[in-house]
């Protein structure tokens, strides 16, 4: 996602702010930008890497600045939309990660009073905000914008002629770097660590105001916070990673914060139209590859059970094959990365049937993006795992919003009914937590597999996709042949292949599935299959059939595949670890697949 880095001391700020920003060029980023404090704010930015801005940056001297790499979210990626940016006096330049919400509302109220504006970014408000009340004080001009601010952030604000840097932060990481008559702060502690390893994090609701000897810490309320620094032990490249073995394990444990922007950015949208606003079309066709195709097959259970409307799910490989249909349904392309080829080949194969298009993905700018109608973010951030986690829990969510618009604008979901799922998707991120505070648990169940040749993933309705997709996961990673299968589908053939030596990976959800699930389960027992069960939370019935049971929190059967998809992502993670697999990166596959 976006990178954060301010400094202020005695050396030249430049220097140390392009060296601290190339140590977050891991996390993909589109456009890059500086701003050197002097009597006047010196500004640069360029669209591309870091080194594309550098080559034509002016010799800039002072010991206070900002820098920032943008991963586009709000504004396509290109230099008027690159970070920082400066207030209409010349005064202030702030650097900012997150979304705010209410930029729309704000930029029209700033407009109206005389602030011009140079990008499309909801950022570029928060600096003309605080612009509204600045009288000489940043710092209270900082805290008064912040009022105005429905969002999250992590922003970094500098002053014309000052050696002051302000940071606050909500629900976006910042970091501050302790040093000897300089002081640093960062999205990530990777970009402060050849400099100093003494840090103190920011926490939600803070604000702080550095200067070259002193670092000052307000609390939401206005009171001063005295938190003890830290010592990192770190290596930089286990800093990347966030402590954490894997960047796919590290992604995983992203989940909550990309259901949370995915929401964030696009519930308003499900009643306001801001998306699909016109629904002119009678069915609908969901196209994708590997993971995302998956995504898909819940797409088509979610839309046809919010909608009432027609779907089916189909590989974009095979799409070119089909014929036009009489009717033109909606197509739409899932595509994390917006860069596959063969949904690339389908995209413009719908469009030349004459269908209308959206596209679902988690990279602005990607080329998808510029060959359908219209766009769905998600907002999960960069993915680095070759293996796709959270931006596969980010697709289903904008399905959820997707078929809830559908639901709604064709009359098949009341007021009522939305207003009660808007609420059920809000408390996802909390489930997911609680999925993940049992890692532990999911680790120790690998025992069942980690010496397995063959495994089985079955389910049901709306988890039949799920489990494929536990399936492709352990394939992937641990390089164990794994099969989804629909749990009826068993005794058409694979029941041949169950005995001691396969175990069976079975979801068993309290919906209508239920008891022909513990049939499935039966079946497998009685041909002595290992039979490993994934069910809700109390459901004491499950240990009475399965040799082992991995619970998730009770949620409605419909949400299911959320919390269900985070135990078996941290399943074959977990596994592929003890089998001592390369987990980022898998042999024979790479992250964006750009031939068909
Ligand atoms: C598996 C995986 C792949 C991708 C597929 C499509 O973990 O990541 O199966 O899902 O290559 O990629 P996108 O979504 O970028 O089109």
């Amino acid at each position: 996602m976006c990178g954060i880095v301010g400094y202020t001391g005695t050396r030249q700020a430049v220097d140390v702010l392009l060296d601290s920003l190339k140590k977050l060029e891991y996390r993909g980023y589109d456009s890059a930008g500086v701003a050197i404090v002097d009597q006047s704010i010196q500004l640069h930015k360029d669209k591309g890497v870091i080194a594309n801005m550098e080559s034509t940056l002016p010799r800039f001297t002072g010991g206070v600045g900002v820098a920032h790499t943008r991963w586009a979210t709000c504004g396509r990626p290109s230099k008027e939309n690159a970070h920082p940016f400066i207030d209409c006096s010349g005064n202030l330049a702030l650097v900012h990660n997150g979304i705010i919400e209410n930029y729309m509302e704000l930029k029209r109220q700033l407009i109206a009073e005389g602030h011009k504006f140079t990008s499309d970014t909801d950022t570029e408000i928060l600096v003309h905000l605080i612009e509204r009340h600045y009288t000489g004080d940043a710092l209270e001009a900082l805290n008064q914008a912040l009022k105005e601010v429905k969002g999250t952030y992590a922003l970094v604000l500098v002053q014309k002629g000052s050696d002051h840097i302000y940071a606050a932060r909500r629900e976006n990481p910042l970091v501050i770097g302790l040093g000897v008559g300089e002081n640093f702060i960062a999205s990530d502690v990777t970009a402060l660590l050849d400099y100093t390893n003494k840090v103190i994090y920011v926490m939600d609701g803070e604000v702080v105001d550095l200067s070259p000897s002193k670092v000052t810490i307000y609390d939401s309320n206005g009171s001063v916070v005295n938190r003890k620094p830290e010592v990192i032990t770190w290596s930089a490249e286990d800093a990347q990673k966030g402590g954490f073995e894997h960047f796919m394990l590290k992604e995983i444990f992203e989940v909550p914060s990309a259901i949370h922007n995915t929401l964030l950015g696009n519930l308003d949208g499900v009643e306001d139209g801001t998306f699909l606003t016109n629904v002119d079309f009678n069915s609908v066709k969901i196209v994708a590859c590997g993971t995302s195709h998956h995504a898909a097959m819940v797409g088509r259970y979610l839309i046809e059970r919010l909608a009432k409307l027609p779907v089916s799910a189909e590989l974009a490989s095979e799409y070119r094959y089909g014929e036009k249909a009489k009717e033109c349904p909606l197509v739409i392309l899932i595509t994390q990365s917006g860069e596959t080829a063969d949904t690339l080949a389908a995209a413009r194969e719908a469009k030349r049937r004459g269908c209308r298009t959206l596209a679902i993905t988690n990279v602005v700018g990607s080329t998808i993006t510029r060959e359908v109608d219209e766009v769905f973010y998600t907002r999960a951030g960069p993915e680095i795992g070759v293996a796709a986690t959270k931006t596969f829990i980010a697709q289903l969510i904008a399905l959820y919003l997707i078929a809830m618009r559908l639901g709604y604008a064709k009359k098949s979901m009341s007021h009522d009914s939305l207003r009660t799922m808007r609420n059920e998707m809000m408390s996802l991120p909390q489930v997911v937590r609680r999925v993940l505070d049992n890692a532990d648990q999911v680790e120790q169940a690998t025992d069942m597999l980690v010496s397995a040749r063959d495994v089985f993933f079955l389910g049901r309705n709306i988890n039949y996709p799920v489990m494929l997709e536990g399936a492709l996961k352990l394939k992937e990673i641990s390089y164990i042949h794994a099969e989804g299968y629909a749990a009826g589908e068993m005794k058409h053939g694979p029941l041949a292949l169950i005995d001691a030596s396969t175990p069976i990976v079975a979801t068993v959800v309290r919906d209508q599935t239920y008891e022909k699930m513990l049939s499935n389960i039966s079946e497998v027992q009685a041909r002595e299959g290992l039979v490993l069960a994934i069910g809700g939370e109390g459901d004491a019935e499950l240990e009475q059939v399965a040799h082992k049971v991995l619970y998730v929190p009770g949620v409605p059967a419909l949400y299911s595949p959320v919390p269900i998809s985070v135990l078996l992502q941290l399943l074959a993670y977990y596994t592929a670890k003890r089998k001592g697999c390369s987990i980022d990166k898998p042999k024979n596959l790479a992250k964006s697949v750009t031939v068909d």
